[in-house]
């Protein structure tokens, strides 16, 4: 009886799908930063109505979100049969493991890649779920003659709490140290790493990773600060005050409305909204 052997992926391959599906990853993710930036566009219509846009098609959205589940799986995958190669090869290939220098994030990138998955599972359960708090899939928001949900409101509201905020900029720099090692030794795994181009390939690296914690931290950081005195562009104060005044009870949910003219927020010159907004009635009053 001839014994079958599991089929092994080549280390070539392995390495081409991991630099494959990482770079789709980082594409998601300099365009979620772009898309998020408009929270600080002056105009709460702004980044709601890029929201309704991204869900107006639900079946191209699921689409997009399964082939990008598919390369988080595939990125994984081969980061652990990789890592696991690499042990396997490590005694016989280097005796003297222990003087190779290597950097802080090369060195823990399956540990950064547990933490940003673990960020990532969290951030799934705040914004899209919204799990965390089932009040935020209440917020609506009146939108050139519809409610819509006001994504612009949960952000703020949830980068209030400073563990959040904090936990979410930590996670965010673990991410950016990730991605350029990532996407310097992915030139290497495709084999356009040579030397002369070595150092303005880990230099292009580092400016996407500073470029990506700059963009993603400032929207926390923001509303951190802008916690303690009301903007024009984020009024954490105003907003705050007003959901703690609808007294939302989970017990008995309804929508929520927030009044941004009673707030110093510059309504942006395509802002179609009605000028008096409806807030909702509590049900129980
Ligand atoms: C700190 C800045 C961030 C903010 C303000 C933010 C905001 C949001 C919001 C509001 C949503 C829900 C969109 C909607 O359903 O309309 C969302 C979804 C998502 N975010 Fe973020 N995000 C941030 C950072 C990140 C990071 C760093 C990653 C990846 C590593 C990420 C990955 C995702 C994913 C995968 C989704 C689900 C998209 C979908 O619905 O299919 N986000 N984010």
């Amino acid at each position: 009886m001839s014994e079958t052997r599991p089929a092994r992926i080549p280390s070539l391959v392995k390495k081409y799908l991991m630099a494959g599906s990482g770079l789709v990853l980082v594409l998601f993710v300099l365009g979620h930063m772009a898309g998020n930036l408009q929270i600080f566009s002056g105009s709460p219509a702004t980044i709601n109505r890029y929201a309704r846009f991204l869900h107006s098609i639900p079946e191209l959205l699921w689409l997009v979100r399964s082939f990008l589940f598919s390369c988080v799986i595939v990125h994984i995958w081969m980061a652990v049969l990789l890592t696991l190669e690499n042990r396997a090869a490590r005694p016989a290939q280097y005796a003297q493991a222990a003087n190779i220098q290597t950097s802080f994030a090369a060195r823990t990138m399956i540990w950064s890649g547990v933490i940003i998955l673990a960020f990532i599972l969290f951030h799934l359960a705040q914004f899209t779920l919204e799990i965390v708090n089932p009040m935020y899939a209440w917020l609506e928001y009146p939108l050139d003659g519809h409610q819509v949900h006001d994504v612009y409101a949960m952000v703020i509201l949830g980068f209030a709490d400073p563990a959040v905020a904090g936990f979410y900029i930590l996670a965010v720099w673990l991410l950016c140290t990730h991605l350029s090692h990532g996407f310097s030794s992915m030139f290497q795994s495709l084999g356009v790493r040579n030397e002369k181009w070595r150092h303005r390939l880990d230099q292009a690296a580092s400016a996407v990773g500073l470029v990506l914690f700059a963009g993603f931290a400032a929207v926390p950081a923001s509303v951190q600060f802008s916690k303690y005195s009301d903007t024009q562009i984020l009024p954490v104060q105003s907003i705050l005050q007003q959901v703690d005044s609808q007294k939302w009870d989970p017990a008995s949910p309804r929508p929520i409305g927030i009044n941004y003219y009673d707030t110093p927020l510059a309504p942006a010159e395509d802002d179609s909204t009605p000028r008096v907004l409806q807030i909702a009635v509590p049900a129980h009053p």
